[in-house]
């Protein structure tokens, strides 16, 4: 059935057809349609625009095909895209009447409609899972508020923290991705049908009145952009990158602890595969698949900008070469989303191994300095010089970081500065302990177990009011 034959005797030939088809990836608003159907059609016979009979019959149809779902449907390439598929169903069971309620209505605004529709869901769901991810993220770190690890600037051993303070910058890391998703949610629940076209159109519809039934924010002011705009497309699936991105260097992070040289964590047989030839390997192949398809993301956001920067206004067919790219986005980061969470909480976590090198490589030296700094008054840039030599000195001599006391300084510093610093033995010892030293560092967002407690406490808040507001969104 040729609906839309117009001006055109003669169509596409078959190759053009299905080049230029949606069908395969229109599966994603099948039921949007419908519903964007059933809200035009409702408000239609309201505002008397279509007889009521005939509208009940479509409504009908409409339902009927909720029901038996999309392999009710025609889904031949000619039929060029589910609106159209979604008509001829129902002209069939409703006769030609049925092509009232195509009026006032055309594919361009029912697209951009149905696709807001779905989006918003995708966008809670992901909103949802990043916050299961994050009450994870709350408990593991719970229980390592004590757990000492050394802490990395240029990858070189920086500060000894704990590894609840690192996961938290995990968690935090999420909570802004959640904060964007939940940000761009108001862009895209605004509801675009109405503008027909172009221009809306001269029977009286009510816009207000599908706004409601499609549960949408408000409707959009201008109905040029209302069929043209894509940037919540663009915007969401740049949230969706920094979100990958985030979990990329999770993924990251899990690949480098887990290798011999590192031995920090091990990752669970399940999210790891062993080599072909290599029995004794055993590969962090899920956290490597997670940090590829990071990339897959980056290509669907620019292949969208580029899609959309050279189009005049209003509906250009390009538009729709959009739509597989944002759902692949949406399926990759969704996925990844959830496999990352999945994988962390099943780590084991080498508690010894972590001590050990946070002791290691003289990471505590810039408490050492700090201590220097307040106990002698002298400025920190003569105790950096000092702690250096210090630093420099027992790794000539192969001295361990427990086995520096005030003599051994003191020789350094006399020869620096020409005076003795005489610290007591303990204020050394202490500024040296890695867990003393991370105790000291008891100021809000920093390691020490009292202020990851404060920051555990406050993200279990935000976990608790962001789970009212979802849950009011689904009510
Ligand atoms: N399949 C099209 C898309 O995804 C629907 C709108 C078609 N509009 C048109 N004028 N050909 O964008």
């Amino acid at each position: 059935m040729n609906l839309r034959a117009g001006r055109l005797v003669k169509g596409m030939n078959k190759d053009a057809e299905k080049y230029t088809s949606s069908l395969d990836f229109d599966k994603y608003i099948f039921e949007a349609d419908i519903a964007c159907n059933i809200a035009h059609t409702t408000m239609l016979a309201e505002e008397g625009i279509i007889n009521l009979e005939i509208a009940e019959k479509i409504l009908d149809a409409l339902k009927k095909l909720q029901k038996e779902g999309i392999n009710a449907l025609n889904m031949d390439h000619s039929v060029e895209d589910i609106h159209m598929a979604l008509e001829n169903y129902v002209t069939k069971i409703v006769g030609p009447e049925a092509g009232f309620m195509h009026t006032a209505k055309s594919r361009n605004d029912q697209v951009a409609t149905d696709l807001r529709l779905v989006l918003r869901e995708k966008i809670l769901m992901i909103q949802e899972d990043i916050l299961l991810f994050i009450e994870d993220l709350i408990k593991l770190a719970s229980e390592h508020t004590d757990t000492i690890i050394v802490g990395y600037t240029h990858l070189q051993h920086a500060q000894p923290t704990t590894l609840a303070h690192h996961l938290m910058a995990y968690a935090y890391n999420l909570k802004r991705d959640y904060e964007r998703l939940k940000d761009t949610y108001k862009r895209v629940n605004i509801n675009p049908l109405g503008s027909a076209a172009m221009t809306t159109t001269s029977f009286p519809i009510n816009r207000e009145t599908t706004t409601n039934i499609l549960g949408f924010d408000n409707y959009m002011e201008n109905s040029m952009d209302g069929v043209s705009a894509r940037d919540f497309i663009a915007e969401t699936i740049f949230d969706l990158s920094m979100l990958v991105t985030n979990l990329s260097k999770i993924c990251e992070e899990l690949i480098l602890w887990s290798t011999h040289e590192f031995r920090l964590i091990e990752i669970s047989n399940e999210f790891s595969s062993t080599s072909s030839i290599m029995p004794q390997k055993k590969n962090p192949d899920v956290a490597e698949i997670a940090r590829g398809k990071t990339s897959v993301l980056y290509g669907e956001l620019i292949t969208i900008l580029s899609i959309l920067k050279s189009l005049p206004f209003t509906y250009n067919r390009d538009l729709q070469e959009i739509t597989p790219h944002l759902w692949n986005g949406v399926n990759y980061a969704h996925e990844t989303l959830n496999i990352v969470h999945d994988m962390i909480i099943s780590i084991n976590i080498n508690e010894e191994r972590g001590l050990e090198l946070a002791k290691a490589n003289f990471a505590t030296a810039t408490d050492l300095a700090d201590n220097i700094v307040k106990e002698k008054g002298i400025p920190f840039r003569t105790a950096h010089k000092i702690v250096g030599r210090v630093v420099t000195d027992a790794l000539i001599e192969n001295i361990a970081y427990d086995d520096i006391d005030s003599k051994f300084i003191d020789k350094i510093s006399f020869d620096l500065t020409g005076k003795k610093l005489e610290l007591p033995d303990s204020l050394i010892q202490d500024s040296l302990n890695p867990l003393e030293n991370i105790k000291m560092r008891n100021i809000p967002g920093g390691p020490s177990p009292k202020m990851v407690f404060m920051s555990l406490k406050n993200l279990k808040k935000f976990i608790i009011n962001e789970k009212k507001y979802l849950n009011n969104i689904y009510s």
